[in-house]
């Protein structure tokens, strides 16, 4: 069996659990955040960096390595795992999400989605068939359905046009799939902030039998209180002995109530964004580096954080590489932070195996959520 998931453990007072997923490229121990190398490179770090924060799968974007070198190229190249060097899993997004939020001139229609070529102007289609070509081709090991994410403030029959329209792309997606062997195609829950449209599409996407689900449209700038309560009610309705994916969700609270609800895979630009602006992600909070505060402070970034940066540098340090714009600075800083998100989810993954979660995880699953 090249795909199985394995539930070591499940807590007895909420729906949180821990499992052992089987990939082709190796396992993931859930709950587990996974980092984002939208363009093949977890930006600024070698795959052993990545290894070292302890996280085991990360992410790639269709959209993008489409764009640029072109699929073509990584085929050609052996795939994503030996054009990037990256060992463990990996998961490419189908395209649809970024297309919707990066470009521009964009048109959905029944067929797809057309749009303007952010390198060279040219009019592109992505459609659900081409974005299962195009990610057969990258070959990484869960591929992502072709979906229509709705924004924020669209309207109720906005959002029930979408998630229907999802699914019947879902159809297409799983006919145009030549490697179900090797890539697990995993479907999107849409269904916006309404609980009948959310528990309708997940029952529908539950009966085609797909090796696993992810929740989408839940990281469009929607309140909290409503991803909280969408991903309570959603999740339950996904198999327990299958991966559920949470996308674009990586702040901590967020992933403590999603853990909470069965969630056990999740992804965010957070960590990486920060670092390349000179932010830590240290005790829950946002650290400027280049403040002053920290010229003169000899002490490691996080004292309790076991990463290369903490082990080896001080604040002062990162400071001055901050200040001086210097490479190294942003490096050490990206690197910090995956590791504090890995580690925030292996933290509950411990919790969940001796039964310590909820009074473990009990500041971040009581409290009133504020955003962070
Ligand atoms: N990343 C974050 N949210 C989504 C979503 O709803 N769909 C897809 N394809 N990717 C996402
Ligand atoms: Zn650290």
């Amino acid at each position: 069996m090249r795909f199985s998931f394995n539930c070591q453990a499940t807590c007895s007072q909420t729906k949180a659990r821990a499992g052992v997923w089987n990939t082709p490229h190796g396992i993931v121990e859930t709950p587990r955040f996974m980092p984002v190398g939208t363009l093949a490179t977890v930006k600024g770090l070698t795959p052993a960096q990545v290894q070292t924060t302890g996280a085991q799968m990360i992410l790639a974007n269709t959209y993008h390595l489409h764009l640029q070198p072109g699929e073509g190229i990584v085929q050609k190249a052996g795939g994503l795992h030996q054009f990037m060097a990256w060992k463990g899993p990996i998961l490419t997004d189908s395209g649809g999400f970024q297309v919707f939020s990066l470009s521009e001139l964009r048109e959905i229609k029944e067929s797809g989605v057309t749009f303007r070529s952010p390198r060279d102007g040219r009019m592109i289609e992505i459609t659900p068939e081409r974005s299962i070509k195009i990610q057969n081709s990258l070959g990484a090991d869960v591929i992502m359905a072709f979906d229509e994410c709705p924004p924020a403030n669209a309207t109720r029959v906005e959002v029930e046009r979408a998630t229907q329209r999802t699914y019947r792309w879902l159809e297409r997606c799983i006919q145009a799939h030549e490697r179900p062997q090797e890539q697990a195609l995993f479907g999107i829950v849409q269904g916006g902030i309404y609980p009948d449209l959310r528990s309708e599409a997940a029952r529908s996407l539950v009966e085609l039998d797909l090796p696993g689900y992810a929740i989408g449209g839940v990281s469009v700038g929607e309140k909290l209180e409503l991803i909280h309560h969408i991903v309570n009610l959603t999740a339950p309705l996904l198999p327990p002995h299958k991966p559920r994916y949470l996308m674009g969700v990586g702040t901590y609270r967020e992933m403590v109530k999603a853990v909470a609800a069965g969630i056990d895979l999740f992804d965010c630009v957070i960590p990486t964004r920060f670092g390349r602006h000179g932010a830590a992600m240290v005790k829950g909070e946002r650290w400027n580096l280049k403040n002053a505060q920290f010229k003169e402070d000899f002490t490691p970034l996080d004292e309790t954080c076991p990463c290369y940066t903490c082990e080896n540098f001080t604040r002062a340090y990162l400071n001055h590489l901050i200040k001086s714009r210097e490479m190294l600075g942003y490096i050490l800083l990206s690197l910090h932070n995956i590791a504090e998100l890995v580690r925030f989810t292996q933290r509950m993954r411990e919790a969940i195996l001796s039964d310590r979660f909820t009074s473990e995880f009990a500041e971040w699953l009581n409290t009133s959520p504020t955003p962070r």
